[in-house]
């Protein structure tokens, strides 16, 4: 049936292109009810093929229109799959556009970030080439802990030149978080941070072992001599390191306590609870230890001889020693293989801002030589009040 059928379209169309050529009326058939211009001219070359036969025509031009439906479908088919094939190639073209632009998108992100480095080092430029400037202000709006204008300190006031009240031989008693006068350098740099980044600060004066938890609740950060430790920096987020220190022995200036060795045989180490000097005691005597809440209180029983010795950073064990008016003296750290560590200004591990301001105004007044006037005026010429 379908061999047939094109047969008679093969002629149709035969006849169709000879009626073209001499017939203007070729197209003016009604018997199609296709609308393309081809069936209209096989419609017309079948009837003219057949014009004999009214019958044959009218077969011929069914059989050519069912031919015709067939093409058509298939054109439909083609040109739907061209269609398919375009809006691929334009979703592919589309999807390349979309590669690019995300590509540039990118090269773009690149950019900013690396006009971002650059503007920070144009920055830190600024700050050094503009000695003793104040810093530029910072957004703290999007501080946790700083957008209410007051960065509260804790610290434990019994550690001269860092943080201390008088003279350090009274004020014995642990410390329940209170409001302080405390004096010292974590006090004076905080201070100047406080005034860099355009908030009041106010210190908290509390018992050491109580400053980490207290972080984010009852204080901002603490500085106060606290060194940077593994073991810490999982609890907190540390400033970039302010002083180098390391651990030492106070012990009576008539003392025969030399050596480790010598550590190891004494009766009672005093140490203050949750320090660093607590850890080293406990790793070469731990049943001499004597943990207490104050250095204040470990130094009187070491004058009192209640203490051999006290394990505590160098500088606050000389400024005991120079309070104390020779009866102390303090043992080179160096004899005891003690590590060098570094002190860091804690704070909660949920305030990117609070960190990043800390470090600038820190990194700002190292630059600017305020850093090393406070050196100057707390530590080097520390003097009891
Ligand atoms: N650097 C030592 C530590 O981090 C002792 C710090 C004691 N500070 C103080 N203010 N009492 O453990």
């Amino acid at each position: 049936m379908k061999k047939q059928a094109l047969s008679l379209v093969l002629a149709g169309l035969m006849a169709a292109s000879l009626a073209g050529c001499g017939s203007s009326s070729s197209n003016t058939s009604t018997t199609s009810t296709s609308t393309t211009a081809s069936t209209a001219a096989t419609t017309t070359a079948a009837t003219t093929a057949a014009s004999t036969t009214t019958a044959a025509a009218t077969t011929a031009a069914s059989t050519a229109a069912e031919a015709e439906s067939t093409t058509e479908a298939e054109v439909t088919t083609a040109s739907t799959t061209a269609e398919a094939a375009s809006e691929e190639a334009t979703t592919e073209a589309k999807t390349t556009e979309a590669t690019t632009e995300a590509k540039t998108t990118e090269a773009k992100t690149t950019e900013a970030v690396s006009e971002e480095a650059e503007s920070e080092e144009v920055g830190s430029e600024e700050v050094e080439s503009e000695e003793g400037s104040e810093a530029e202000t910072f957004d703290l709006s999007a501080s946790k802990y700083l957008s209410d204008g007051v960065l509260t300190v804790g610290l434990n006031a019994t550690f001269p030149p860092f943080e201390y009240v008088g003279d350090g031989k009274d004020d014995f008693t642990a410390i329940t978080a209170n409001e302080s006068n405390a004096t010292g350098f974590d006090v004076a740099m905080m201070n100047e941070i406080g005034k860099r980044l355009g908030v009041d600060v106010e210190i908290e004066d509390m018992d050491f072992d109580g400053i980490i938890p207290a972080l984010g609740t009852k204080i901002d950060v603490a500085a106060t001599g606290m060194t940077i430790t593994d073991e810490r920096k999982e609890a907190v987020n540390f400033s970039d390191p302010y002083y180098d220190a390391t651990q030492s022995v106070l012990v009576a200036a008539d003392s025969k306590i030399a050596n480790e060795d010598d550590l190891k045989a004494a009766d009672a180490i005093g140490v203050q609870a949750g320090t660093t000097g607590e850890t080293v005691a406990r790793e070469i005597n731990d049943s001499a230890v004597v943990s207490v809440k104050s250095f204040n209180q470990a130094v009187a029983d070491l004058v009192n001889g209640k203490n051999d010795a006290v394990i505590l950073d160098e500088v606050p064990a000389e400024a005991f020693e120079k309070n104390y008016e020779g009866k102390l003296k303090v043992l080179d750290g160096s004899d005891f293989n003690f590590d060098v560590e570094e002190y860091g200004i804690a704070m909660p591990k949920d305030d990117e801002v609070l960190l990043d301001a800390i470090n600038s105004a820190l990194a700002d007044m190292k630059a600017d030589g305020t850093y090393d006037e406070l050196l100057e005026q707390y530590i080097s010429n520390y003097q009891a009040e």
